[in-house]
């Protein structure tokens, strides 16, 4: 078939969804001559050697599952994602290996990001463990399940630091701080590929979206970002470093660009930092149509799709700008296969960055053991999935995950031989429970919290109070609780009980991809309810359930107490309401500042010192006139426990430390209450004089503890030069000598502190 009309049928196949116009060129079985054994190397430079222009185009080449056919797969097209139907796969894959000519596997890939089947706490809620064990285990059953489905590549762990609640894709990451993000990043990555990624319950890695996509403009999906060198490296760059020093063997470039450069077409990002600096090996995919993106509006060569930065004039101008800069993949659009034999012979590419993409999409493929082991028995898939110990698993990551942000009085825990009644528009919900990406997941797996507490409390009633349904464009808005025609009956039933959970928030589509909100206030009368439940003068708590950081500060004034459950999987109920009669005692810590207002977003602990700190008593300063405070209305690192912890006897090791010496800070933590619980031991330094401004807080070490009533542990942390030194305005990492400033305690705003200096 010709090129041209191969480019027409991929264009149909962009522009209606519809399967390629393809047909079948590829014939005569070559025996690749792959001897199991040899190093993966040299399988790598042995197969490329035989590949034709034509089929090294094709590796080059990403397929939604809407796209693929088996033509495709004959072809060679280097990898396929979204598909998640074990049959499908197995047989596309029984056609690339059996029928392309040189029986190259296709690498499957789909976004596990909190859970394949058995659904975990959304990341953001996992981050709030402070556990990166969390992390762990559901990377490791995500990959588990996964890879069982003959998928060996993950879009995930998404570890973009964001200060942006209004962004919904907040939900997906770890937050605001860069060390947690990189522990978190870390153990997913360890989770899901543990030391050999070609295991068959494992798969490889693609931390996302490289880089900074987490501080769009205005919190708005796609939007641009502008940033200095400092902060990029400082503050955004740390997770995917951690990623990729964990082994992540794939990284995705992002949509957004940087100080006018789009992350699929930007050389410094893709190639001098991850592929140079960091020694990445890997390959880079672009992000959904990322690469025809590059392009000037409106569209040209093909005159339709996806266009819009304008740092390429046209199809082959896109191909040539992201390729150079080292995107190794294109996902969905198809520039590289249909424009690089051009853009070869034009000499704008050359055949020795081509070879490097394919050989780093190979490589993965060989260690993924996809030569060996291109096929799974996918009649065993189904029984794998949602398993006994991955249930568990979950329902302990929902636990640890929750926050307590309040609880006067003791309102919590709720006694379980008194009568409940489960209120709201999220009271008796699966759907929402699973969050913004649930993969494989589906409603009926999980625990709605009405169920869960009526298993815990058999004398449990529900009311809805109002709908809470969301809808994207072009449908009419969201009907966001917005009519108050159920609240008497709420009302009603809560006055028959003893005591109310009300289950509030958003829907998991408010949340996510594309779900930018510029009012980041509990939706529609949701407020009204809680008034009108408040009213009753019952104890009542305020089980949240949202993917972003919300602006609570009426809730606050309105409740004696707020669990923040995020959107926690699978086992939402039965994790609610192990918090909630105290089976459990939430430990969880908010990885992510919540505002008062909008208006102070963005608003993050680790920010810079000004010459005028914030003083809301006096007018030259960096203040709102209009709110009487500089605090947000719950500090990155904070929760509550039912018990009470203390936090004391800091120690160092040393108050000096040589730049290649280490310093050892420990602290006594001691439950000073009447009940086991953890409590999160958070370590932050500071650097009073650098030379250029350092945060005025950030976090060096957490250790999350259990402890019985009375038991007192000591923690301790090490700090060295990756502690205290930083980045300066040229990208170089500096360690500069004087004095740090050490605070321990259990939130940023910790007050035990301590100081040694660094030495010349
Ligand atoms: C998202 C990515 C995701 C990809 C494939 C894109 O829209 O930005 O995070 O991996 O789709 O599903």
């Amino acid at each position: 078939m010709s090129g041209g009309t191969r480019k027409l049928g991929r264009r149909l196949v962009l522009a209606a969804a519809a399967a390629a116009l393809s047909a079948l060129v590829a014939s005569g079985v070559v025996a690749s001559g792959q001897a199991s054994g040899t190093s993966v190397e040299s399988r790598v430079d042995s197969l490329v050697s035989k590949m034709t222009l034509d089929e090294k185009l094709e590796q080059l080449q990403l397929e939604a599952d809407w796209q693929v056919n088996d033509d495709e797969a004959r072809r060679g097209v280097g990898g396929v994602f979204s598909l998640t139907d074990p049959e499908k796969i197995d047989h596309l894959q029984h056609v690339a290996v059996e029928q392309s000519r040189l029986h190259i596997p296709i690498l499957f890939a789909f976004d596990t990001i909190h859970g394949f089947r058995t659904v975990f706490p959304i990341p953001l809620g996992e981050a709030s463990s402070f556990d990166p064990n969390v992390a762990h285990a559901d990377a490791h059953y995500g990959a588990r399940e996964t890879a069982v489905t003959g998928i060996k590549q993950i879009y995930s762990p998404m570890v973009d630091v964001s200060h942006e609640p209004r962004w919904g894709r907040i939900s997906e990451g770890a937050g605001e701080d860069p060390y947690l993000g990189s522990a978190m990043a870390a153990a997913r990555v360890h989770g899901a590929q543990g030391n050999d990624y070609g295991a068959p319950h494992r798969v490889v890695t693609s931390p996302k979206h490289f880089a900074a996509y987490g501080q769009p403009e205005g919190g708005r999906e796609y939007n641009t970002t502008d940033m200095s060198t400092q902060r990029l490296w400082n503050m955004y760059l740390p997770p995917f470093k951690a990623a990729v020093d964990a082994g992540a063997g794939t990284v995705m470039c992002s949509f957004n660009a940087i100080n006018g450069v789009p992350g699929c077409g930007n050389h410094e990002t893709e190639t001098e930092i991850l592929k140079q600096r960091w020694g990445f090996d890997g390959f880079v995919e672009s992000d959904y149509t990322a690469v025809a993106e590059l392009r000037t509006c409106p569209a040209k060569n093909p005159d339709s799709g996806p266009c819009g930065h304008g740092v390429a004039a046209d199809g082959p101008d896109a191909a040539r700008v992201a390729l150079n800069a080292g995107t190794d993949q294109e996902m969905v659009s198809t520039n590289y296969v249909d424009f690089g034999k051009q853009l070869l012979a034009e000499h704008k590419i050359t055949i020795a960055r081509i070879d490097d993409a394919v050989r780093r999409i190979l490589r993965v493929k060989f260690r993924a053991g996809l030569f060996d082991h291109p096929y799974v028995d996918w009649r065993r898939a189904e029984a794998q999935q949602l398993k006994p110990d991955a249930v568990a698993a979950a329902r302990e990551a929902a636990r640890r995950s929750m926050v307590l942000l309040k609880n006067d009085n003791k309102t919590l825990p709720l006694d379980p031989t008194k009568s409940v009644a489960v209120i709201g528009p999220l009271a008796n919900d699966q759907h929402d429970m699973l969050g913004p990406w649930w993969g494989v997941g589906r409603d009926q797996d999980a625990v709605s919290v009405f169920d869960g507490i009526k298993a815990q409390d058999p004398n449990t009633t529900f009311a809805q109070g109002c709908t809470i349904v969301d809808r994207d464009p072009p449908d009419p808005p969201n009907d966001e609780c917005g009519s108050d025609a159920g609240f008497d009956q709420a009302v009603a039933t809560a006055r028959a009980a003893d005591q109310v959970v009300l289950a509030l928030g958003e829907t998991r589509g408010e949340s996510g991809e594309a779900e930018s909100r510029s009012n980041i206030d509990l939706p529609g009368k949701q407020q009204e309810l809680i008034d009108r439940i408040k009213a009753l003068g019952k104890p009542f708590v305020v089980v949240l359930f949202n993917g972003r950081p919300l602006t609570l500060e009426k809730v606050d004034a309105a409740s004696p107490a707020i669990l923040e459950a995020w959107f926690p999987g699978v086992q939402a109920g039965n994790a609610v309401a192990d918090l909630l009669f105290g089976k459990a005692n939430p430990g969880g810590k908010l990885p992510v500042t919540f505002p008062r207002s909008v208006g102070q977003v963005p608003i993050y602990y680790n920010h810079e010192p000004t010459g005028r700190p914030c003083d809301p008593t006096f007018k030259w300063n960096s203040r709102y006139r209009d709110i009487p405070t500089c605090e947000p209305l719950y500090p990155f690192g904070y929760g509550l426990s039912y018990t009470t912890f203390s936090i004391t006897n800091l120690q160092l090791s040393s108050h000096t430390m040589r730049p290649r010496g280490a310093v050892r800070a420990s602290v006594d933590v001691t439950n000073t209450g009447s009940r086991a619980g953890d409590e999160v031991v958070q370590l932050y330094i500071h650097d009073p004089v650098a030379s250029i401004e350092q945060p005025v807080r950030r976090l060096r070490g957490f250790e999350r503890v259990t402890l019985a009533p009375g038991e007192t542990k000591t923690v301790s942390f090490r700090l060295d030069r990756s502690d205290v030194g930083f980045y300066d305005n040229s990208g170089s990492f500096v360690v500069e000598p004087g004095q740090i400033d050490v605070y321990a305690g259990d939130s940023s705003k910790a007050s035990l502190t301590d100081s040694f200096t660094v030495t010349p």
